[in-house]
């Protein structure tokens, strides 16, 4: 049993169907990397998965269980958390407040909310930050504090939406290290980003979108080949390039 399967999944705004008939699944301890031109859904198929939105149709099923239309607080609690691709920290208040609201939500014992909050802070490099106050800091800083916020919730899967946009090329790779990290301790990571030097050879498997709707899935290097994905996105050269790099993941066996 997959830990995330989205079946049949529409979300439509009026006329425009943003997410259409989307399927797919994300086994537990995977890296699952999600692709597309700006405007082809993610952001939206993110918001119907982590319940912020309720799809128009389709199901959600997490760990076994159908959470199609629950509520966000709902589904983060029961293990399922995404960060946002426009990140807005509660800019009064310093990094540790902003970690606790997510260390809250499944600890009632202060000092336990406490302990997890400080562990996430530590893991996203941000300890010199923790007393200051958020909306100070860089895009960088405020990414990785959106990381360490969903941590803070001790979730299985952990959806991340553009993480590593608008970093510098060291903060990139740190925020690499650190997601392989947390395949490394056992979570489950479903990815967007386009960044393909970053979310390739850290993918198992990847999902493409076009206008809506799944075009492609499958291992990093057999996408990197694939002739509709190369059309709608990453263009022939690069496709290439990337096939020849050496650093994408065998295809199936
Ligand atoms: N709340 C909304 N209301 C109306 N249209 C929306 C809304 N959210 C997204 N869209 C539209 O849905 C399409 C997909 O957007 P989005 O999911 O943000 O794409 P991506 O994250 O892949 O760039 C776009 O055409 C966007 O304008
Ligand atoms: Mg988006």
């Amino acid at each position: 049993m997959p830990l995330l399967d989205v079946r049949g999944l529409w979300m439509k705004f009026g006329s425009l169907a943003a997410n259409r008939d989307v399927s797919f699944s994300v086994e537990e301890g995977q890296i699952v990397g999600l692709i597309g031109p700006n405007g082809s859904g993610k952001t939206t198929l993110f918001n119907c998965v982590s319940g912020l939105y309720r799809p128009t149709s389709g199901r959600v099923t997490f760990a076994g269980k159908d959470v199609t239309g629950l509520p966000m607080h709902s589904i983060a609690r029961m293990g399922l958390v995404r960060t946002f691709q426009v990140v807005r920290p509660l800019s009064e208040m310093t990094v540790l407040e902003n970690v606790l609201v997510g260390a809250y939500l499944r600890n009632s014992d202060e000092d336990k909310a406490r302990e997890t909050a400080e562990a996430c802070i530590k893991l996203c490099f941000l300890e010199e930050w923790r007393n200051r106050p958020a909306g100070a800091m860089t895009i960088g800083n405020k990414k990785r504090l959106e990381v360490a916020r969903a941590l803070a919730t001790s979730p299985k899967l952990v959806l991340l939406d553009e993480a590593v946009a608008g970093l510098t090329s060291t903060e990139v790779n740190e925020m690499v290290e650190l997601i392989v990290g947390l395949k490394r301790d056992g979570k489950t990571i479903l990815m967007v980003e386009h960044i393909m030097e970053a979310i390739m050879p850290i993918s198992d498997k990847v999902v493409v979108l076009n206008g809506g709707g799944k075009i492609a899935e499958g291992p990093p290097r057999e996408i990197s080949r694939n002739a509709e994905v190369m059309t709608a996105y990453l263009g022939e050269k690069f496709s290439k390039r990337l096939a020849e790099s050496g650093v994408l993941k065998e295809d199936r066996p």
